[in-house]
């Protein structure tokens, strides 16, 4: 007897179950996550992205941050990400629910960035860096982000986000460094980057 058809659709129906299962069991485990209360405050977390903060996202894209930069705090016992500091906990499905598409990333030549609103919220800071690495991170090899910046005549009050060059990166007299719309909206952007909070019956790592 030949037994092909069977074997054949022996095969079939054992890669339709695996696939079903992959859909379905990820599905159920993740299709319905949704945002958790802070005990504290009864906030919503994660908070939907602000309009100026998904500005910032499109340049945080557009300017390939993720080549070198990753949005995911690794767990397990052989990562050192808590340690490193880049955040409290490992990162879960519900601190993506706003991201679309998801900027996790996967090459880590800088630190990861998932947390980088809470590490460092001064938004001078961010524009310092952004403008020149080496100013705020002596020896940092990342490139210069400067053409975010523009050089123009001081009027009648100076810009509040004028960049504080001194040195060699001071603009002349009568002149200052300001960001552009693009840069205030990424520096917006990362400055909101903070999943800090924490989901009940995750584990710690
Ligand atoms: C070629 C790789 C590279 C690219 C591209 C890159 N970075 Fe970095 N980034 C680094 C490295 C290396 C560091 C660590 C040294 C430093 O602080 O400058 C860093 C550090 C940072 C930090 C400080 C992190 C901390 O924990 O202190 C921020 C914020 C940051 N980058 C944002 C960005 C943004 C935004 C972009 C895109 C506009 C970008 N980076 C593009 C390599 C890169």
């Amino acid at each position: 007897m030949n037994r092909l058809p069977l074997l054949f659709i022996a095969l079939l129906a054992s890669f339709a179950a695996a696939w079903l299962g992959l859909v379905f069991g990820l599905y159920r485990e993740l299709g319905g996550v949704q945002p958790v209360s802070d005990p504290f405050t009864s906030e919503l977390q994660p908070r939907p992205y602000t309009e100026l903060e998904l500005a910032g996202r499109d340049v945080y894209r557009a300017e390939g941050c993720i080549a070198c930069h990753t949005q995911h705090v690794r767990g397990g016992r052989f990562n050192a990400d808590i340690e490193r500091g880049w955040g409290p906990r490992r990162s879960h499905p519900i601190d993506y629910i706003h991201d679309r598409p998801i900027l996790m990333g996967r090459s880590r030549t800088g630190p990861d960035l998932v947390n980088i609103g809470a590490r460092e919220a001064r938004r001078s800071w961010h524009h310092l860096h952004l403008y020149d690495p080496r100013i705020t991170s002596p020896g940092s090899n990342m490139p210069t982000y400067r053409y975010l910046y523009r050089k123009q005549r001081i009027g009648d009050e100076p810009d509040p986000d004028a960049l504080m060059l001194a040195g060699e990166h001071a603009p002349p007299p009568g002149y200052e460094v300001v960001p552009t719309d693009r840069a205030r909206a990424l520096v917006a952007y990362l400055l909101g980057l903070d999943r800090t909070y924490p989901i009940p019956g995750t584990p710690r790592r």
